[in-house]
């Protein structure tokens, strides 16, 4: 289709890989003042959706060069109170790039369109997308243009893997699960809660996935007494691991002078006083891998700590990893949940405010949409890691 001079057309890896991947290199996400991270794709541009049930990439082209791109998923989430089973079909919206040469020429606009016209084709009831709170050209675009409404603020926390492994507290006890018995604990007592992904199976299951584990006090039931309908700790945790870096690398592209001089004092701290243990910073601006934490959950008194053992133990698994290459452990929380306070992470490094936005496509679905944009946003939301 023709929009003006350029056209819209789906990724054609064999041809478009190169320029797909130049576009990237060259797109900075984010207000120019902040630290923003550039993503290798390894070779695999379309490697960020490759794992969820449907996706598609497009490229906006202009005599012969590409000057736009965007890549959309489906999967199919529990949403409170959508008929006829709190299940709906979400599309979402990732990875806009224009030119810097061609933005405000609607090429972004038309690569929305596009990519909505394919979700409408499938039927999917309500699309959204997660962007940086400052970021202003992308907030304006779906918001303004698009009509599409504030869901949730999310908190990306990112901590750095250092060679100081943490001690895990020795009344603390965690224990991996089968992948069976994983997905049964989710669907307990995370499948009501929304987006929770009705195909957890394929993501437990997915090669990326490096485990799910439960932590609970000595002395409490022993993992193996929990049973299908049976009891749990008084209090629990449990989260899964997401091998990220095995698919893309990430690399500072530029960062703030305060983040540079806090980093190099760091560096030098620590390699003048190695006997303190400070955790160091990594080098950031070379390609580097990460884990992602998921599916966090917990429950009693005293599962903040349960959860600080947890992110300790995934930190320790990074930092003893024979791929030296994980650098930092990310996760992503809601703003205003209480468990921020139990996972190690630097303010530095994290971003406190990403927006989810969401607009409903098709009319009957509003009312359920209303409710959507209108529930509390303490509420959590299952953050896929396909989506990462
Ligand atoms: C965001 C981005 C894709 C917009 O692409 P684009 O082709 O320039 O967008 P369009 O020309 O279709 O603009 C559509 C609307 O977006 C908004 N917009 C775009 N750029 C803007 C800017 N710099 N400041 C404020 N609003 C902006 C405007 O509402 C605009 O409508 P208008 O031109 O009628 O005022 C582009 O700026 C980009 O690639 N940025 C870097 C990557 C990025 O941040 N991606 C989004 C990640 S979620």
């Amino acid at each position: 289709m023709e929009f003006n001079k350029f056209r819209i057309r789906t990724y054609e890896g064999r041809y478009d890989r190169a320029q797909v991947e130049y576009l990237e290199r060259i797109c900075e996400v984010g207000p120019s003042e902040s630290a923003f991270l550039f993503t290798d794709t390894m070779g695999d541009p379309i490697c960020r959706i490759r794992n969820s049930p449907m996706y598609m990439m497009l490229v906006a082209e202009l005599k012969n060069e590409l000057v736009g791109v965007i890549q959309g998923s489906i999967k199919v989430v529990t949403v409170h109170g959508h008929p006829p089973k709190g299940l709906a079909k979400v599309g979402y919206v990732l990875g806009l790039r224009v030119s810097p040469h061609h933005r405000r020429k609607g090429i972004g606009s038309s690569l929305v369109r596009r990519l909505e016209e394919w979700f409408s084709s499938k039927d999917v009831d309500y699309a959204y997308m997660a962007t940086e709170k400052e970021n202003r050209a992308s907030v304006s675009l779906f918001m303004d243009k698009f009509g599409y409404s504030k869901f949730r603020t999310q908190a990306i926390l990112v901590n750095p893997v250092n060679h100081h492994c943490f001690q895990v507290s020795s009344n603390i006890e965690i224990a991996r699960l089968k992948v069976d018995q994983a997905e049964y604990l989710y669907r307990r007592f995370m499948g009501s809660m929304d987006f929770f992904p009705n195909d957890i199976g394929n993501i437990l299951r997915n090669k990326l996935c490096l485990g799910t584990w439960v932590a609970y006090f000595k002395g409490d039931i022993a993992w193996e007494d929990f049973r299908s309908d049976g009891q749990v700790p008084n209090s629990w945790a449990m989260l899964s691991v997401w091998n990220s870096g095995e698919i893309f690398k990430l690399r500072l592209g530029k960062a703030p002078l305060s983040c540079l001089l806090c980093t190099k004092s760091w560096w030098l701290i620590d390699k003048i006083f190695p006997c303190l243990k400070f955790p160091t910073i990594p080098d950031f601006f070379d390609p580097f891998g990460f884990y992602f934490m998921y599916g966090m959950h917990h429950e009693g008194p005293f599962s903040g700590r349960l959860v600080r053992a947890l992110c300790q133990f995934v930190h320790n698994m990074a930092a003893e990893t024979k791929d030296d290459n994980c650098k930092i452990i990310v996760t992503d929380v809601g703003e205003k949940d209480e468990l921020n306070h139990h996972i190690p992470h630097w303010k530095l490094l994290s971003c406190p405010a990403d927006l989810w936005c969401i607009k409903s496509l098709k009319s009957d679905g509003t009312n359920k949409f209303h409710e959507l944009t209108k529930t509390s946003p303490t509420r959590p939301l299952f953050v896929d890691p396909r989506e990462v």
